[in-house]
Parts: C-alpha cells; structure tokens; sequence
C-alpha cells in the first residue's frame, strides 16, 4: 500500500480554464482528482499556482502546479503509506512551507491530498464515501438537502442581477425525489423565463442556472419566477425552501463602504433591512455572504436579528480555515459553513473544519466552485461526513449533474 508515482496532467474546467488532474499510484491502484476554481473568490483562500507570467491560457496554464506535483512532491510522498492520509497531508503542508500554500499551489497540494484518498479507498475496495465516513469516524449517514442555484447573477452571469446565486432548497428526505423537484422546477422556470423574456433569456451561467435579460433590475425578480415555477411544477412552499448566495463582496465599493444593488447605493444597515424585507416577503431560509467580508459589524448584527431562524452562511467570509471558523464560532458572525476544498487544499484540514463547525451546533453545506470538473469527489465527501446540504449548482450542464448523480449512484451501492 505504498505510494509508488505521482503524476500530474493539465485538463481544462467548466469554464475552459486550464486546471490540474493528479493521479496516484500504488502496487496495485491509481486514485485521482481534478481540481476546482472559484471566479468569486474570497481575499484569504489558500493560493491557486498560475503562470500568471506566461502567455499561455492567457496567463492561467497551471504548468507550474503540474511540475511541482511531479518533481519535489512526487519525490517527498513516494514510499509513504497511503491510507497515512493525515501524515501526507501534514508533510505535503510542511514541503510547501507558507501559511496560504503560495509555494507549491493549493491547486497542487489538494489535488495530491484528493488523490492519495481515492488511491486508499480503492485499495481497501471501499467506495470512497466509505473511506472518508472512516477518516472522520463517522457512523450516519442521511441524504444532503440539496441548494440548487437556477437564476444566476453576479459575476457568474453576464446579467444586471448583484446577488450571485438564487437558489431552491428541496425539503425531501431521500435525494431521488430532490432531484426529482429541482429538474420539475428548472424547466417549468424554462419554460416561464422564454415566454416572459425571450428563448435567449434561458441562456444558463456558470452553474447552470438561468440569466434572463430582466428589463427592470430588481433583486426581486428572479424571486418572483422562482415562486411561479414551484407552483407550476406542482410544488408547495412547504416542500421547497429558498436561498440566496449574494456572494457581496462582488457589489460592495470598499472605498465608498456602499453596496450598489437595484441601481442605487445602500449602507450596510440599509442592506440589512432590505434583506430582513427579503426574507419575510419570499420566505428565505439560507442566505450565504450578504455582507463583505471584512464588514464583521454588519455580519454580527444581521446573524443577532436573524438569530437561528435561518442559516446564515459564511463562505468567503469562512474560506473554509479552520482558524477563521473558530473566530466566527467566538464572535458569531454566522451559523453555517460553506465547505470548499480548494480554500482551504487538503482533505484532513477539511474535515477538520467540518468538525470544528458541527461542535458549534452550525450546518455544514459542502459545495462547488463555478469553474468545475466532472469530478464528484465532492459528492462523496458531503455523504461521508454526513454534511447537512450540498450546493452543486443547477440539475443541468454536466459538471454539476456529474455531482448529483453520484449521489444518486450511492444510495444504490449502499443499499
Ligand atoms: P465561486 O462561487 O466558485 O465563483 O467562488 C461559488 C460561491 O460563491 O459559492
Ligand atoms: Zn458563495
């Protein structure tokens, strides 16, 4: 069960950006990962290697990542014992040496992390899910409740929308009839989107969700044809909750200490009255980064009115370090992670963000990135730990159907 060769590959994501595939072998196995990246990143995730100098993808060829992968980490970790996964980690993070993995690229540290993981699950002949339920001790298992983001807005679309995400929260138990709903919903909203606005308007953004060309911009727009689409499709409100990932950093003027929304500017305790309307208007039970990250006053504040009465989620604010998480838990900014991989770049700090979360009480949505692989790792990760949601986008474009149907290809390997 030793670690034999390390290799890594340039393949491209969602979005048609280079990104880094790693493949670790032993005796007998390969295991591999391809890794994700985010366009609406928080200002401390752990650093994402490009070749920012070179002209090659525009300066976004990851060849550096690769190399590194294959000379000093393949040279460090051949010879270890691959189900040791917190002592690769631990060494992978001791090579590197920095506090953001600036070194050897969180990009190429976690897709070796990843790896090494799907290489010991296979040699036990395990499905991963098990594996990693067996890293993190863990004994239960549920279906996650899905977030499934349909209108897509921010920086994820080419639309007039602020907020990034609008999302459906299916309230079901069992993941087929989750399913079921979001692809039931999606295209009855198709459907009300091109006779309102236009075929072109069911275009889809980088998760998959609609961008319509809304005439009027108002953040209550996509609300109001999310509500249609649930009734159309047969739906009650009981049945399907609704979120929204404002993803505020991308609209917020640090200079001016604004957020510019519905074409004018509001301060932060403005905002926050607008979403306390938001919420009792449509009945929203999650939102996700509704104020920059570094206005911890308004975050505080909003987490106090709202109390536990919906999830407020902490994702560039969070970044998923386990350092920032315990300094939320303290000062309590929210009560909810969004669990990223690629923030935080190895699978034992994950994990060990995911623990320090549920010891507060707080959800757990494991989550995608806007530029995505078809890799499901992440589907596995969610049904391992246990996580309480997952965020994989809209039920459409491959790279996040991938996501969705691996769930669905679990529940039939466990029963
Ligand atoms: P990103 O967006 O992957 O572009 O960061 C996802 C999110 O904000 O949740
Ligand atoms: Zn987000």
């Amino acid at each position: 069960m030793e670690i034999k060769e390390i290799k890594a590959i340039r393949v491209l994501d969602s979005r048609g950006v280079p990104t880094i595939k790693t493949f670790v072998k032993t005796e007998n196995e390969t295991g591999s990962a391809s890794i994700p990246s985010g366009t609406s990143a928080g200002l401390f995730e752990a650093y994402e290697l490009r070749d920012t100098k070179s002209k090659d993808y525009f300066n976004l060829d990851v060849s550096k990542a690769i190399k590194n992968v294959n000379t000093v980490i393949n040279k460090k970790l051949k010879g270890k014992f691959v189900l040791d996964q917190e002592d690769i980690d631990n060494t992978l993070l001791e090579l590197d040496g920095t506090d953001n993995k600036s070194r050897l690229g969180a990009n190429a540290i976690l897709s070796v992390s990843l790896a090494v993981s799907r290489a010991a699950a296979n040699e036990l002949s395990m499905p991963l899910y098990q594996y990693i339920s067996r890293l993190n001790n863990n004994n239960n298992f549920k279906d996650p409740t899905p977030l499934s983001n349909i209108i897509n807005g921010g920086l994820h679309s080419g639309s007039n929308i602020a907020f990034q995400e609008y999302l459906i929260i299916p309230k079901f138990k069992e993941i087929e009839d989750s399913v079921k709903s979001m692809s039931e919903i999606y295209h009855s909203l198709k459907n009300i989107i091109s006779k309102e606005y236009g075929p072109s308007s069911t275009n889809v953004g980088f998760e998959g969700g609609f961008v319509p060309n809304f005439k009027d911009v108002n953040e209550e727009n996509p609300l109001i044809l999310i509500e249609k689409a649930i009734k159309d499709a047969g739906y009650t409100r009981k049945e399907i909750g609704l979120g929204l990932d404002c993803a505020a950093n991308s609209f917020y003027n640090e200079k001016e200490k604004k957020y510019f929304l519905n074409n004018k500017n509001y301060s932060s305790s403005e905002l926050l009255d607008y979403y306390l309307d938001l919420i009792k208007k449509f009945k929203i039970k999650s939102i996700e980064d509704p104020f920059f990250e570094k206005d911890k006053k308004a975050w505080q504040e909003f987490s106090k009115k709202v109390s536990s009465s919906i999830n407020v989620v902490g994702d560039d604010l969070l970044v998923t370090n386990p350092a920032l998480i315990k300094d939320a838990i303290s000062k309590k900014y929210c009560n909810s992670l969004l669990l990223k991989v690629n923030q935080i770049g190895t699978l034992t700090e994950s994990l060990n963000a995911f623990n320090i979360s549920k010891k507060a009480n707080w959800k757990v949505i494991v989550s995608h990135r806007s530029g995505e692989t078809e890799d499901n790792y992440i589907s596995d990760l969610a049904y391992g730990i246990n996580a309480d949601y997952v965020k994989f986008g809209a039920p459409s474009r491959g790279e996040r159907t991938s996501k969705y149907n691996r769930l669905l290809e679990i529940k039939e390997i466990k029963s």
